[in-house]
């Protein structure tokens, strides 16, 4: 038998991925940046086996068995690795016909909005490509983006962004690292869990129905989201919080926007999340320059970036806005700071 295991983080998105152009490669309508964390924090930890005397594929997901033919992506990463494997000139240490079995466990909530996908998928393709000793390059992110669409951007640290492509195969729809997590390394990230319950709409629906029925999302990925790409990489390099703060807010507003005009609508934040965005414009607005960022994917969890001076300062504004006691509690991540390297 043949074994690898693996860790791979969770990402959060600053340019937002929403929207794809072909469901089945799963191509993106726009390109997206987004900021990994640390290995040790949020992640997905699979170990994949093979072994001649496996009859079936089989996975197991945080203990329980899940499907494996029924589910297309999990083939389709499969296939994909091993097909990198043959094209790497194959030194393998076992023949490709052996069947696998993989077992991931997640360390935070799975499908509330905290990017699980992403890590799992990304730990999955990554796993398989150490078992069958294929290299991380940019065609490997091809196959983890077949996993999920933002599984590409976990597979690299630090600010990483997924390129769109135009090719119909998505051959040159890739994930690249801008920089890694020492380039900005007083940035960190706070997770303010509102409810870890799995969430209505999931993303892959919630962005097909917005591309079936938003009227503005078109607009957003070709009007919008190039200029501000461009804008959060120059940000990104300059270290430049007050631009980066200013795009991951209204990046984020705008993902919500558009889950608004999808027709019917998804919502994904609660009152608790509105009150996060509120409570991050006054206390910029009291601290007279930007200080802390949110930015919300599908689902009402907020996430905060604050630079490393700022945060105790911040920590304690949040728990008198936020009492634990609260009726709507929010409760933080191990109560510290999430380090973003
Ligand atoms: C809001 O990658 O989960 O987190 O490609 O259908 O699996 P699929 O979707 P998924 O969507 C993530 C959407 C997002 C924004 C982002 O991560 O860029």
């Amino acid at each position: 038998m043949f074994t690898a295991t693996c860790v791979a983080p969770v990402n959060m998105a600053l340019v937002k991925y929403w929207g794809k152009r072909n469901e089945e490669l799963i191509l993106p309508i726009n390109d997206s940046i987004s900021m990994t964390l640390d290995a040790n924090e949020m992640c997905a930890k699979t170990t994949v086996a093979a072994s001649e005397s496996f009859k079936e594929n089989r996975m197991w997901l945080n203990g329980d068995e899940q499907p494996f033919q029924a589910n297309a992506r999990l083939q389709r990463c499969l296939d994909g690795v091993q097909r990198l494997a043959l094209a790497h000139g194959g030194a393998h240490r076992f023949p490709l016909s052996w069947k696998v079995h993989i077992a991931s466990h997640n360390n935070f909530p799975t499908a509330a909005g905290l990017a699980s996908s992403a890590a799992g998928y990304a730990c999955l393709v990554y796993t398989l490509a150490r078992l069958y000793d294929v290299p991380l390059d940019e065609q490997l992110t091809t196959i983890a983006r077949q996993g999920s669409g933002s599984a590409c951007r976990s597979l690299y640290g630090g600010f990483v962004q997924w390129q769109r492509g135009s090719s119909a195969d998505g051959s040159d729809s890739i994930a690249v690292q801008l920089s890694p997590a020492t380039h900005w390394p007083n940035m960190h990230m706070l997770i303010l869990v509102v409810n870890d319950a799995r969430k209505k709409t999931g993303s892959t629906s919630g962005m097909q129905r917005a591309v079936e029925t938003s009227a503005l999302i078109q607009h957003r990925a070709t009007q919008v989201v190039p200029q501000r790409s461009k804008e959060l990489k120059v940000a990104i390099e300059k270290r430049d919080f007050n631009a980066f703060a200013t795009i991951t807010m209204k990046e984020s507003n705008q993902l919500h926007a558009i889950a608004l005009d999808t027709f019917p609508p998804c919502v994904y934040m609660n009152d608790v999340s509105h009150s996060i965005v509120n409570f991050v414009h006054e206390y910029n607005e009291e601290a007279g320059s930007l200080h802390v960022a949110y930015t919300f994917d599908a689902g009402p969890n907020g996430c905060l970036y604050v630079l490393d001076e700022h945060v105790p300062h911040l920590l304690a504004a949040i728990q008198l806005a936020f009492p634990n006691d609260a009726q709507q509690s929010v409760e933080y991540l191990k109560g510290i700071p999430v380090p973003a390297v």
